[in-house]
């Protein structure tokens, strides 16, 4: 018998505000058609004053907790994804602990940019594996539009808030991929590719929160290679072929990525779960918030086999298979 991390519910939030290419052609010099025809972005949801990444990750996790009817008080860690914590210190992960009511086990955020919900879900799901915790949330939330330079059009047009949240369980089993659970993670970075996309700002070097800047071409380039290499590597690990994946859900930053990463795994469009249209790129929140939705109109069954993969700043790149 070996110990297994089962996801047993899910949520999501994201801001009131919904900002379309038309609403953002009026502020800097872009087209609705520029940026759906290199995107697949028609929309995204931003944060108002007073809705923050904690606001937000409150929502998703009580969706999550309710939907698995797992009382917070079960609740022995909480791993929170995001770049963009309410401040720079105490972790987004402690104040979310508190506002659950939870005064036990430990609340820590991960930093790993778009990468950062399946780095998050390994970090927990390694402590379920260990038995350092027995049932986990796993987070990511972002404000990612208070990091954008609204006069940048290259960038600006590309991002948006959210949240989603998932609920782990440790159960023990035969450990076969036939069974429920995470399957694998596979977690990798890069820190020579530092400044091809990340913020110009921070405590110990501005003292300022800083922007997003991108070298965009070359972040493309990276992604659509490292995206299969990462999702060959689950596959691979768990000694399937792709034809036997029922979704995937991929990090949603560019519709041409995600087409080309499944055109390369051989992962027909049918089965992709696409939010990018809507939700443009939430950085951390995207998977669980594309994940959310196709539990929540009923596309991933129990027993499906998900593949999620991302890729973002760090460069940082990750996959996990998941037995719903
Ligand atoms: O999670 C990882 C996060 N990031 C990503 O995954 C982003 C990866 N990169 C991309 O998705 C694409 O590189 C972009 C969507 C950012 C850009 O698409 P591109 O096809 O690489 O365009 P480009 O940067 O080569 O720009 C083409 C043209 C340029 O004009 P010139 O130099 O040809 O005259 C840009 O100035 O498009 C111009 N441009 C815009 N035009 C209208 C750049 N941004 C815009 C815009 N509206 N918003």
């Amino acid at each position: 018998m070996i110990t297994r991390s089962l996801i047993v519910g899910c949520g999501a939030s994201l801001p009131q505000r919904r900002v379309t290419n038309f609403d953002l052609a009026k502020r800097v010099d872009t087209s609705d058609d520029w940026v759906v025809q290199r995107t697949g972005i028609r929309s995204r949801h931003i944060a108002s004053e007073g809705e923050t990444t904690s606001s937000l990750a409150l929502a998703a996790a009580r969706q999550a907790l309710e939907r698995s009817a797992i009382g917070p008080e079960s609740i022995d860690l909480i791993v929170l994804a995001t770049t963009t914590p309410d401040h720079t210190f105490p972790a987004t992960a402690t104040r979310l602990q508190a506002e659950l009511g939870i005064r036990h086990g430990m609340a820590f955020d991960v930093q790993a940019v778009c990468s950062g919900f399946v780095f998050a879900l390994a970090v927990a799901d390694n402590f379920l594996r260990l038995g350092q915790a027995r049932t986990a949330l796993v987070i990511g939330a972002e404000t990612f539009s208070r990091l954008l330079d609204w006069t940048d059009r290259t960038t600006c047009v590309l991002f948006g808030d959210g949240a989603g949240a998932v609920v782990l369980q440790a159960v023990e089993g035969a450990g076969s991929v036939d069974d429920r659970g995470v399957l694998s993670t596979h977690l990798h970075s890069d820190g020579t590719q530092y400044h091809q996309l990340w913020v110009d700002g921070g405590p110990s070097t501005t003292q300022t929160t800083g922007h997003v800047r991108m070298h965009g071409k070359e972040v493309f380039r990276h992604a659509v290679t490292r995206l299969s290499q990462v999702a060959e590597e689950a596959i691979a690990a768990n000694g399937i072929n792709a034809d036997r994946i029922d979704w995937l859900v991929p990090h949603q930053a560019n519709f041409r990525i995600i087409d080309a990463t499944a055109r390369k795994l051989g992962i027909p469009a049918e089965r992709i779960v696409l939010t990018v249209d809507r939700h443009g790129n939430t950085s951390a929140a995207s998977i669980p918030l594309a994940l959310n939705e196709a539990v929540t109109d009923g596309r991933i069954k129990r027993g499906d086999l998900i593949l999620m993969e991302a890729m973002g700043g760090g460069f940082t790149w990750a996959s996990s298979l998941v037995r719903w």
